[in-house]
């Protein structure tokens, strides 16, 4: 199966941005490991990020266009703004697991709020880069239900 993992807005400065929070890992170093994880799995592997809402709304169409089987999305700041994003991952109905490196539950109340968790298979947070790899493990299981 293909699985695809989106990264939002200011994640490509992970490694510098509030490593208190969010980790010394860079973007760079967690796609390297889930590549390898998703190999080893058998699976065939794209990872992205954008800073741009319309670009992971198009990413998000090319996934169903190129029959991505499924979504890893840490939607970032976009998780608490964006109808547009929610809306394609409605109408292109692959199943995604969302992800949080921070427990965004003990943040500011803003951070609460999210137009993708009613909608997602599952939802982890609060456990760093590790909460990708258990998604990867999650989607990996979910995939081998199905079939
Ligand atoms: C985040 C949490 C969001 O609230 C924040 O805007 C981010 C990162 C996380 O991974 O913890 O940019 O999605």
């Amino acid at each position: 199966a293909t699985i695809t993992v989106l990264n939002g807005p200011n994640l490509n400065l992970l490694g510098i941005r509030e490593p208190g929070l969010y980790g010394n890992q860079t973007l760079g170093d967690i796609k390297h490991t889930l590549e390898q994880k998703t190999a080893e799995l058998g699976h065939q592997f794209n990872f992205h990020q954008s800073n741009a809402e319309h670009e992971i709304v198009e990413l998000i169409h090319e996934a169903y266009q190129a029959h991505v089987d499924f979504i890893i999305i840490n939607p970032a700041a976009f998780t608490h703004t964006s109808v547009a994003i929610r809306d394609a991952l409605l109408a292109t109905k692959i199943p995604f697991i969302e992800v949080h490196l921070s427990n965004v539950h003990a943040r500011e109340p803003f951070r609460k709020h999210s137009y993708f968790s009613d909608i997602a298979i599952g939802v982890i947070c609060g456990l760093g880069a590790t909460g990708y790899e258990l998604a990867l493990l999650a989607a990996h299981q979910i995939l081998a239900e199905r079939h």
